[in-house]
């Protein structure tokens, strides 16, 4: 039904408000909002098996995973793939879209192929964020928010990603790229752009968030389990 309705141009989704149910409006008028959405076989049988996780009665806990699936499947998420989403779960049409559009992950509009999120949060802005992201966007033509004609690049001026211990960091879909400089990041860009996905993680050669000239703790063998417990038949001794 909801699917007829975006087909005319009008999609109208049920919302319950505090004064009893009332009916919010939203505009579908635009091409990418009449777009069909049905889910895959695969992606069905993926879907079946997340839903056997939740309770009956607390299926809309599925939203996430399953805004995520329609959303890879897709390429984005048009409001036809939310209320499929919504159907499936039986929850207000509505509650899922206000979902969608509070997580910054969910696109309601076409992307690029490669979503490059450049961090300009404090950490990552003390080490050069926003220069990198002045260099990014001058590679790629584009300014923050803006995709490119032949869709591959979507820029993004992100918040943290979580990784500030190695920053500054760029995220290209899923992937983290770390200890950037404007060399490497133009190099990821490069090879982005011919079609090659770098491999992720730190670019300064260090492991992980270990200290860049190796590991300073946790050098030795670690203990034995049951290292340091009382011994049972004897309180007063501890284990070695
Ligand atoms: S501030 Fe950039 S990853 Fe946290």
């Amino acid at each position: 039904m909801f699917a007829l309705l975006a087909g005319r141009g009008l999609l109208t989704l049920p919302r319950a408000g505090l004064l009893g149910p009332r009916r919010t409006k939203l505009d579908a008028s635009n091409m990418y909002d009449k777009m069909k959405f049905k889910f895959t076989k695969e992606n069905k049988a993926r879907i079946a098996s997340i839903l056997t996780w939740y309770p009956e009665e607390e299926r809309r806990g599925a939203l996430l995973p399953l805004l995520d699936i329609a959303q890879r499947q897709h390429g984005w998420l048009p409001i036809t793939a939310v209320v499929a989403v919504a159907e499936l779960l039986k929850i207000d049409p509505m509650k899922a879209y206000e979902t969608a559009k509070y997580y910054t992950m969910f696109y309601m509009k076409p992307r690029g192929k490669f979503v490059v999120s450049v961090c300009t949060s404090t950490p990552c802005y003390l080490r050069g964020g926003d220069e990198l992201l002045k260099a990014c966007a001058k590679m790629l033509r584009l300014q923050p928010g803006e995709t490119s004609k032949d869709m591959q690049f979507t820029l993004k001026d992100d918040y943290c990603l979580g990784a500030c211990v190695n920053a500054p960091v760029a995220s290209v879909n899923d992937d983290l790229y770390e200890d950037l400089t404007e060399v490497s990041f133009e190099s990821i860009l490069s090879d982005l752009k011919c079609g090659r996905v770098p491999p992720a993680g730190p670019c300064s050669g260090r492991c992980s968030s270990e200290p860049i000239d190796g590991q300073t703790t946790l050098l030795m063998e670690p203990p034995p389990a049951g290292y340091g417990m009382r011994d049972l038949d004897d309180p007063g001794k501890k284990c070695k």
